[in-house]
């Protein structure tokens, strides 16, 4: 049986909100309200435009305020998910967690290690396991453990650096974990695919 919907926090790292972190953060809202999850994203600059579409859902929060000051005086029920933590995230932890916390940053190859200014706040660390994933995969395999406690963490099944084909004479790598649907095929956000590809075909274009 599923356990109580539990608050999803990404705490927003950068200063503008780019069309791939849009489509992580719609994911992450019609996940969460799909499985009666809370998605907090916090720490927005004042002159941070909310696209209308994440603010429809009913599971989405937007905040000014940073988590520390969400969650002061309740810092031990807040788990960071840190890809430097000692231990991995375990079913249990949805019994001594109510919140969990991740950095709204994209992906980067190789990982710059941007979660170390969460880290600096002093919340309990988890891994995911030792391959980066994106913040939406993040957030869907914490709450495929601690919340619907399915399955643990190395049974999640899951697909490392996925090759997305266009066409016959395009295709990219993608350098992150991802989690598997039915099908076998990744999960990506809606739109997903179609913007890699524009943005790749964008920087054949800016070649010539
Ligand atoms: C795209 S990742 C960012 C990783 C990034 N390269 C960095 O600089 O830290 C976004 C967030 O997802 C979570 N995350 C991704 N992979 C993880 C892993 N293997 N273990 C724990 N958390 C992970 C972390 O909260 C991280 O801040």
């Amino acid at each position: 049986m599923a356990s109580a919907g539990k608050t999803f926090i990404v705490e927003h790292l950068d200063e503008e909100l780019g069309p791939w972190s849009e489509l992580e953060y719609l994911a992450i809202a019609a996940e969460s309200e799909e499985t009666n999850s809370k998605f907090i994203l916090s720490c927005l600059p004042p002159n941070f435009q909310v696209p209308p579409a994440l603010s429809a859902s009913k599971a989405f929060t937007a905040e000014h305020r940073g988590v520390e000051e969400l969650y002061a005086g309740q810092k031990s029920r807040v788990c960071l998910l840190d890809p430097a933590a000692a231990k991995d995230l375990a079913p249990e932890d949805g019994e001594t967690f109510d919140a969990f916390l991740f950095g709204g940053i994209l992906g980067d190859d190789p990982p710059r290690d941007r979660t170390s200014e969460l880290r600096k706040k002093g919340f309990e660390g988890r891994r995911l396991g030792p391959k980066q994933m994106t913040t939406d995969t993040a957030v869907r395999v914490t709450r495929i453990v601690v919340q619907d406690k399915i399955v643990s963490l190395d049974q999640v099944p899951y697909l490392d650096f996925p090759e997305l084909k266009f066409n016959d004479h395009e295709s990219t790598q993608m350098p992150f974990r991802y989690v598997t649907g039915a099908d076998g095929k990744p999960i990506m956000p809606k739109g997903m695919v179609e913007l890699i590809q524009k943005d790749a075909d964008k920087s054949v274009d800016d070649l010539f």
